[in-house]
């Protein structure tokens, strides 16, 4: 057979055996402009490791036997990151970042409720878009609940969807996903007590930069379930994330998780990095907390562009008007001089936004005059 004999009958292959639910769904690409120098799109810590640290590191790594395979029940790493939150490991599952453990979740908890021959799963939006698409993969209905036009979460909107939606499962980013809004915990505690055979996420990919956490209150509320990760406080390359709560319900998750998902390079570089660096990576997240008031008070300043509030290492704001193109024309802008940023200019509510991540402070600066031109243009 020819080659466009195969690529056409794969093609009919794909047409006949994916799932519904996967057609009109997009898979996750990043673009990458050519020339950029500050890359400030995807929410990492702007630091690497030292290099005399990193060199420790290597000649630890050098120690792992690469022909077996790694911890599948992560058991060394568990109690690192259990000790670091005053938890016991086996209140924690790991996942190869928390995107993973939002998969698991989801598959692991997708048993529709009697009548009904889907599950249904919940977010407010816009929010981390691995919600709605996991949803979707795991044959699950999206449930999404609009936040107001600042961003924060009515409690009666919320609950009206809950009440009449009943999802298996709703998922609170902590700080949010684009926007950088903190919903209070006490928020999310509320519907964990309303709606006690519903599971309630609270993610807490940024909590770095907030300060702010739920994991003491999973002792008291049997149906909270708290997602953290490494990722975002400078570890983002290691695919490290973890999800807390009743053992009860993780013995259940680990059952849908592949039994080595965690390469041993990966874990045993998290254990040294841990064991060895969290008062630096503690110390850099807090530069990056104040970089991101000096940000956030110099964009204050700039005509026609509203920043909103943030308690993440990123910052979302709006140029022009929605609808406009304004947006779309600073970050191309933008991409010439060197500084990338994530875009997220298409009709609905993120219309003529923009997301810079915090970076080191000599890439906020050239972000900082990189925007000044480009809305002076
Ligand atoms: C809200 C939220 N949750 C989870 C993640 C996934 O993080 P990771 O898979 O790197 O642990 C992200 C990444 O951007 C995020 O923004």
């Amino acid at each position: 057979m020819g080659a466009d004999r195969v690529d056409a009958r794969a093609a009919e292959l794909a047409a006949a055996l994916v799932r519904d639910e996967l057609r009109g769904l997009p898979a996750y690409h990043v673009a990458y402009p050519d020339r950029i120098t500050t890359k400030l799109d995807a929410n990492e810590l702007p630091f690497p490791l030292p290099p005399e640290l990193a060199a420790e590191l290597a000649r630890d790594l050098a120690a792992v036997e690469l022909n077996r395979y790694p911890d599948a029940g992560h058991g060394e790493l568990r109690a690192e990151i259990g000790s670091g939150l005053g938890v016991a490991p086996e209140t924690l599952v790991c996942g190869n970042g928390s995107d993973e453990i939002i998969g698991l979740l989801i598959n692991c908890f997708a048993r529709p409720r009697p009548g009904r021959t889907r599950a249904k799963v919940a977010y407010p939006v816009p929010s981390f878009a691995v919600f709605g698409g996991a949803a979707l993969a795991a044959g699950c209905e999206k449930v999404e609940i609009p936040l107001e036009e600042d961003f924060t979460l009515d409690g009666e909107r919320l609950e009206r969807a809950l009440a009449e939606a009943q999802p298996n499962i709703v998922f609170f980013a902590r700080p949010n996903n684009p926007t950088g809004t903190l919903w209070p915990a006490r928020q999310a505690a509320a519907v964990a007590r309303a709606h006690p055979d519903m599971l309630v996420v609270s993610d807490e990919a940024y909590a770095a930069f907030a300060g702010d956490s739920m994991i003491g209150m999973t002792a008291e509320l049997p149906n909270l379930l708290v997602m953290q990760t490494l990722s975002k406080t400078g570890l983002a390359g290691l695919r490290i994330g973890y999800v807390h709560g009743a053992p009860a319900l993780l013995a259940e998750v680990d059952k849908v998780r592949m039994p080595y998902n965690i390469g041993a390079l990966n874990q045993r570089a998290a254990l040294w990095i841990l064991r060895h660096c969290r008062p630096l990576l503690a110390e850099r997240c807090a530069q990056v907390v104040r970089e991101r008031g000096r940000l956030a008070a110099a964009m204050a300043g700039m005509p026609a562009l509203r920043a909103f509030p943030s308690e993440a290492n990123l910052i979302l704001f709006r140029v022009g008007d929605p609808g406009d193109g304004r947006a779309t024309r600073v970050w191309q802008a933008l991409c010439r001089r060197g500084v990338l940023v994530r875009l997220f200019d298409h009709p609905g509510p993120l219309a003529g936004c923009l997301r810079v991540t915090i970076g080191s402070a000599e890439e906020n600066d050239r972000f900082l005059s990189a925007l000044a031109d480009a809305l002076a243009a």
